[in-house]
C-alpha cells in the first residue's frame, strides 16, 4: 500500500503554540490555500466555500476584535482566560476564515431538477467545508507549519463581515490559525477500531 497520504494525515495535529517564524512568502501561501480549496470536491461541483486569508495586522486585528466581542459575553474571571487565548492566537503567522456562500446553497436547494436533494444541500455545504478545512490543514502541516481551528462564529460573524465588506450571503464557518510550530500536540486517544469499523466479504 502507498501510505503517503496516511502519513500526512497522521502528521496533521492541532497545534496551539504557533509563531511567526515562517519563511514561505505570504503570496505563495495564499496561492497554495486557494489551490487546495479549488481542487477540493463539493456536491454537484457547487463550490460553496469562500476563503479570506489574513496576515500581519489584519490577522492581529481578527483576534483583537474577537477579544473585544467576548469581553461583553463572559464574566471577568473567564475573560482573563479568553484574553490569554486571544494573545496565543495572535502569535500565529496568519489566519484563514472559511465561509459558506448561502446563495449557492439556496440556489441548489431551490433547483426543481434536484428537488430530492433539497434538504441535503446545507449538509453537503458543511461537508465541503470539512473537506476544504481538512485539506488546507493537512497541506499547511505538510509544509512544516502548525495549525489550529477555532469557532468564534457566529459571535464574530457580523463584525468580521462588516470589516472586510464581504457579501451578506457569506456565512462564517471557521477560523483557522497557522504558523511556525512552537509547541507539541496534546496526547490523543482513539476509540477502539471494533466500535467503528466493520468489514464483510
Ligand atoms: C469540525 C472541527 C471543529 C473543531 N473546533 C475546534 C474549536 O473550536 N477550537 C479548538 O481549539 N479546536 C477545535 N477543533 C480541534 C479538535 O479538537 C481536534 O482536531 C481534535 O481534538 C483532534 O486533535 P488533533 O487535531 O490534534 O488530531 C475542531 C476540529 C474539528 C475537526
Amino acid at each position: 500500500m502507498n501510505t503517503q497520504l496516511l502519513d500526512l494525515m497522521k502528521h496533521r495535529r492541532t497545534i496551539y503554540d504557533l509563531g511567526k517564524n515562517v519563511t514561505i512568502p505570504q503570496a505563495d501561501l495564499y496561492e497554495y490555500i486557494k489551490a487546495i480549496v479549488k481542487y477540493t470536491p463539493t456536491a454537484f461541483n457547487s463550490q460553496p466555500v469562500r476563503v479570506v486569508v489574513l496576515f500581519n495586522e489584519q490577522h492581529d486585528q481578527l483576534w483583537d476584535l474577537t477579544g473585544e466581542i467576548l469581553q461583553d459575553q463572559v464574566d471577568a474571571d473567564a475573560f482573563i482566560r479568553t484574553k490569554a487565548k486571544m494573545s496565543t492566537f495572535k502569535k500565529s503567522f496568519g489566519s484563514i476564515l472559511f465561509f459558506t456562500d448561502m446563495d449557492v446553497v439556496k440556489a441548489y436547494a431551490d433547483n426543481p431538477k434536484i428537488a430530492t436533494y433539497q434538504y441535503d444541500q446545507y449538509n453537503w455545504s458543511e461537508q465541503a467545508q470539512g473537506n476544504a478545512q481538512f485539506a488546507v490543514w493537512t497541506g499547511l502541516e505538510e509544509n512544516g507549519l502548525g495549525v489550529n481551528i477555532q469557532h468564534y462564529n457566529p459571535l464574530i460573524s457580523a463584525p468580521v463581515k462588516a470589516k472586510y465588506k464581504l457579501p451578506s450571503s457569506w456565512q462564517l464557518r471557521a477560523e483557522m490559525n497557522f504558523g511556525s510550530v512552537e509547541g507539541t500536540a496534546k496526547d490523543k486517544e482513539f476509540i477502539e477500531d471494533e466500535k467503528r469499523f466493520k468489514m464483510f466479504k
